[in-house]
């Protein structure tokens, strides 16, 4: 009669099941949720751990869907390794805090996103790090303000909302010159632009943006040379900044339509330039392909395949962006941008809130400007939709300053003599 004894229900349901056995594999990743992994001995523990065997431990400090993810953007950017944060800003502060310490500053470009300044202004000076801002339209001024303790330079591909271009390559060989790295925000840019290949060091993106492209995962990337990475992962993985599997796993499956998404979205997005430049309730459009932006010879230069799918719009005043908000029923109003239908933000009350008409005004923008993320539409149901909400305009409100006689007041309505 046999000793062995069935075990106990409990113990039956407590214990992790066989690993599934298939001479076939998966044709799409598997989701992998485990948040530790069973090494088969301490000499592996050993291994693991010097990176001389292949592996995770302990999903923090990494696991496949990460890796899955950082490999392909990795590839996507041209680096030679990158990183899975557990968000845009995780990203940029793993970037800065493992290249930066006490006593060090950061040469950063003005009109950075709001976040990311704040990074730099209220919090990395409680670890003693200060920070000077530049003009990114003009890196001659940005060499005059490097000083000794200048150890790195940020900016942003595309700025937002106005998407002025950075002079990468000026940017990148002053940063070589100084002998620190140019880290590049490529949020607004992937795909069409690859800044590892004009100077930079690093390259950052919100993968909750235009990479994850659903509005549905909240992910940061970085990605550069291996040694910077490392560093970084370091920090990430103490700070409890790195991704998780579930975001990553989802991120894998926007990454699939990227390339996809970003062209049509740029097509549209400049032919919906085209067609607003044409309107007259329109002050201004800004799209880096558009012959008329600031840095249009710049743009066509370093991007390729497209524009990106930002479109900003000055409406001039706040009544009249509220407005055309309103009118666009069927386009969201929705404070981010990157998602598969088009959405729409308000830089004065979202992005830039709390900054007063004059530091607008200094950066071109007004209460009035629009940004717009242009999605996967149709683009001439987009036109139809977006010129109906213009015409409205026109007929409800007054005209924008730009088109009023200079003999007629701003507005009859309220004033007081
Ligand atoms: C250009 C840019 N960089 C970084 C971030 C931060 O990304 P996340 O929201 O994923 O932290 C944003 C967010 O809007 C962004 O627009």
């Amino acid at each position: 009669m046999s000793t062995r004894r069935a075990p106990h229900p409990s113990t039956l349901c407590a214990r992790g099941p066989e690993p599934a056995v298939s001479t076939s594999r998966p044709l799409v990743p598997p989701l992998e949720l485990s948040v530790v992994y069973c090494p088969a001995d301490l000499d592996h523990v050993d291994a693991l751990s010097d990176g001389l065997a292949p592996g995770f431990i302990y999903a923090r400090d990494g696991h496949p869907n990460a890796a899955q993810l950082a490999e392909k953007m990795a590839r996507l950017e041209g680096g030679e390794a990158a990183l899975v944060c557990a968000s845009g800003m995780g990203a940029i502060a793993a970037a800065f805090l493992s290249l930066l310490s006490q006593g060090d500053q950061a040469l950063i470009s003005a009109g950075v996103y709001g976040r990311t300044m704040a990074l730099a202004s209220r919090q990395l000076p409680r670890w003693g790090i200060g920070h000077i801002v530049f003009d990114p339209a003009d890196p001659a001024a940005a060499r005059s303000l490097l000083t000794p303790n200048t150890r790195l330079i940020y900016v942003e591909t595309l700025s937002n909302p106005l998407l002025r271009v950075a002079d990468l390559d000026a940017l990148g060989t002053l940063a070589q010159e100084a002998g620190i790295p140019l880290i590049v925000d490529n949020t607004f840019a992937p795909v069409i632009c690859r800044p590892l290949e004009h100077g930079a060091s690093l390259v950052v993106h919100s993968v909750t943006k235009m990479i994850g492209g659903h509005s549905d995962l909240t992910l940061g990337v970085l990605v550069g040379a291996r040694r910077h990475v490392e560093e970084a992962r370091t920090v990430a993985s103490t700070l409890g900044q790195t991704g998780n599997p579930f975001e990553s796993w989802m991120a894998l499956r926007g990454l699939a339509t990227l390339n996809l998404r970003m062209s049509r979205a740029s097509a549209t997005a400049l032919e919906l330039a085209r067609r607003l430049a044409t309107h007259t309730a329109v002050a201004r459009v800004s799209y880096p392909l558009l012959p008329s932006h600031p840095d249009f010879a710049r743009a066509a230069r370093l991007l390729a395949g497209g524009g990106g799918s930002i479109v900003t719009i000055d409406l001039t005043t706040r009544a009249r962006a509220e407005a055309f908000i309103r009118g666009l029923a069927s386009i969201p109003f929705a404070p981010s941008l990157g998602d598969v239908q088009t959405t729409l933000s308000h830089p004065a009350t979202t992005s830039h809130r709390g900054q007063d008409d004059g530091l607008l005004a200094r950066q071109g923008l007004t209460a009035g400007t629009v940004r717009i993320s242009v999605g996967l539409e149709d683009p001439d149901d987009l036109w139809r939709e977006f010129q109906a909400a213009l015409d409205a305009l026109e007929r409800e409100s007054e005209p924008p300053a730009h088109r009023r006689r200079r003999d007629e007041p701003a507005s009859t309505l309220g004033t007081s003599s």
